[in-house]
């Protein structure tokens, strides 16, 4: 899971391409690389680090204006300078940028590559040896990389170059995303409309097992075979202030403050003529026709499932199981007669969840996607799609896609079945107010964050009932990107063995919001303070206490999770801040998980 961006033009291409791969560090930054056509040959620069390094080691004196860009996640060698993409054939003649993995490379190196010579650890060198051997013997540069593609086994979204022809870049696609961007007198491709859109907003989508021919003048989609398509592009829909920080320090802080105005927002979309909440009847009526519901997702988005299956159970009375998707590829459930499935998906690009979707398909069965990009993979491939309209979330770590998620799905069961009378509008409404006034109390958690968290290696979220998801999310948050070790417990099951781990200081914090769970809970804490922790209680007005630290105002029990949270965002925001940690992209990570 990379990001790929290139341009031919008229421009000198530096800029265009570095600052489109800024945009795409999203998608992994432990390397990065760019590769620059000009008189000279091919002239790359690369290295392990951010772009921000990249930069750094550009020569600011080579002039191009051809030229590829690969921001990397590591997945086959460890990430230095010579795993770092662009890639070259062992002539040099070819040079490829790679987004994916090539699940037969060891195979076709024996086939094909035993007398070459490889420089990296990478499977992408593979792709770009077996184009230079299929033209060494005789092929064409075009039905080579088609006889190439034909050959590899996995995913990729490539940008090829080929020094011979420097008015070219060949692209190609499978399972990777790849846009290709149209403008006047250039164009461009890259992994996702945001690399490109300060220069177009106009794009093809390729479809997996494409091929592209690109010159400054022209974009040709053929098929594999070599056949012309005719394709209509699309126009993108974002604004440019969406993807940048603004007045923001990062991106996550900016993320977590826009969430009363996404849940307003989300009120807004899913509204008829009449203000009533509104979803697809098709969509209501298969949710309501399954016997279950299985969601599928992985990460903060399976926590919202969790949540997602206390909605759909006890307002919709829908059976439902929540299931984690990369086990449920390998270790599938016995499922029901009339299975639905339901995937979530802030990126819509998750490799896992792709996995059980094809196989759900082959299976003939139902799918509906809740994510926020509109035209992404798992959206095109579902039979429905639920838009989370939250804008484009940029930080790694996930905040308004989750109560975006979350409000959707308690949308979608209200128009299921209300069997405990929801006035859903209301409730979210007064929920966007409730979020509001949390976000006006950042000095409050700036100070729990130094207090509780500032020096301690770990860290426990306790609670129960739907607090125990919200504990979960919560956890996954500060563990992130502070690197505290933080475990999201149910509050009954820390005595059953893990209680061993409270120390003298060690921080526990409480979520409560459940009446009915309230004095079990409490019971839980005393027992941990009694062997020393140190601990915080997040509560509902109408649950507090006088020495509880963080008060939410009331809203509906069910919904709780939606305000819950954002206090815990916060205070992993400022503990990774306090710890000088880099908020927006946490070590090892990357936003859009492409890989299995
Ligand atoms: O794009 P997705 O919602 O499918 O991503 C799933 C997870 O990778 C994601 O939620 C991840 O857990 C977040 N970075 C957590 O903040």
């Amino acid at each position: 899971m990379c990001g790929i961006v290139g341009y031919i033009g008229y421009e000198d291409v530096k800029e265009i391409i570095l600052s489109g791969l800024e945009k795409l560090e999203y998608r992994g930054y432990d390397s990065a690389g760019i590769a620059l056509v000009n008189e000279d040959g091919v002239n790359i620069f690369k290295d392990k680090g951010r772009i921000k390094d990249l930069r750094s080691i550009v020569d600011e004196n080579v002039k191009s204006y051809l030229g590829i860009g690969h921001t990397r996640w590591a997945t086959h060698g460890v990430p230095n300078r010579i795993n770092s993409h662009p890639h070259q054939s062992c002539s040099k003649r070819f040079t490829l940028v790679h987004n994916g993995i090539i699940e037969n490379e060891v195979d076709l190196r024996n086939k094909y590559l035993s007398d070459v010579h490889f420089e990296s650890d990478t499977d992408t060198e593979t792709i770009v040896q077996l184009i230079q051997k299929f033209v060494d013997e005789g092929e064409a540069v075009e039905l080579a990389i088609r006889h190439t593609m034909s050959e590899i086994q996995g995913s990729y979204a490539l940008a090829i170059l080929d020094k011979d022809d420097p008015n070219t870049i060949y692209a190609a696609k499978n399972k990777s995303p790849l846009l290709a961007g149209i403008g006047e007198g250039f164009n461009m491709i890259g992994s996702d409309a945001m690399a490109m859109i300060s220069r177009t907003n106009m794009f093809y989508e390729l479809e997996d097992k494409e091929f592209i021919k690109i010159t400054k003048d022209s974009i040709d989609i053929y098929t594999i075979y070599g056949a012309k398509i005719d394709k209509k592009p699309f126009k993108a829909d974002i604004d440019l202030s969406d993807i940048e920080k603004g007045i923001y320090p990062h991106y996550m802080l900016k993320e977590i403050e826009e969430q009363p105005f996404v849940i307003r927002k989300i009120i807004n979309q899913y509204s008829n003529e009449n203000g009533y909440p509104y979803i697809e009847k098709e969509i209501i009526d298969d949710v309501k026709d399954c016997d279950k519901v299985y969601i599928i997702a992985c990460g903060t988005s399976y926590h919202a499932g969790l949540v997602g299956k206390q909605l759909l159970e006890k307002i919709a009375n829908k059976p439902t199981e929540v299931i984690i998707a990369s086990e449920f590829v390998y270790n599938m459930p016995l499922l029901s007669k009339k299975p639905l499935f339901l995937f979530i998906s802030q990126s819509g690009e998750t490799a896992d969840c792709r996995s059980v979707l094809v196989k759900i398909k082959k299976m003939g069965y139902k799918s509906l996607t809740i994510t926020n990009v509109k035209g992404s993979t798992l959206s095109r491939e579902s039979d429905y799609t639920l838009l989370l309209h939250a804008g484009p979330e940029i930080a790694v770590c996930s905040t308004k896609a989750y109560t975006a998620q979350i409000a959707v799905l308690s949308i979608l069961t209200t128009l299921v079945n209300n069997t405990i009378s929801i006035d859903i509008f209301k409730e979210l409404s007064k929920i966007a107010n409730v979020m509001e006034s949390l976000c006006d109390n950042v000095d409050l958690y700036r100070k729990l964050a130094e207090d509780y968290l500032l020096g301690q290696r770990s860290c426990f979220y306790i609670g129960r009932h739907i607090d125990y998801f919200v504990c979960l999310e919560a956890a996954l948050k500060l563990k992130e990107i502070s690197y505290i070790q933080t475990e999201g417990f149910a509050a009954g099951e820390l005595k059953h063995g893990t209680i061993a781990l409270i120390e003298d200081r060690t921080p526990v914090i409480a979520i409560i919001t459940q009446e009915a769970i309230n004095l079990n809970t409490r019971s839980n804490i005393k027992e941990v303070k009694a062997r020393g922790a140190n601990t915080l209680v997040i509560t509902m007005k109408k649950l507090s206490t006088e020495t509880d630290q963080i008060v939410i105002d009331d809203v509906h029990e069910m919904l709780s999770p939606l305000v819950a949270i954002i206090s815990a965002q916060y205070i992993a925001y400022y503990a990774a801040l306090q710890r000088g940690c880099d908020i927006d992209k946490p070590r090892n990570l990357a936003k859009s998980v492409t890989v299995e």
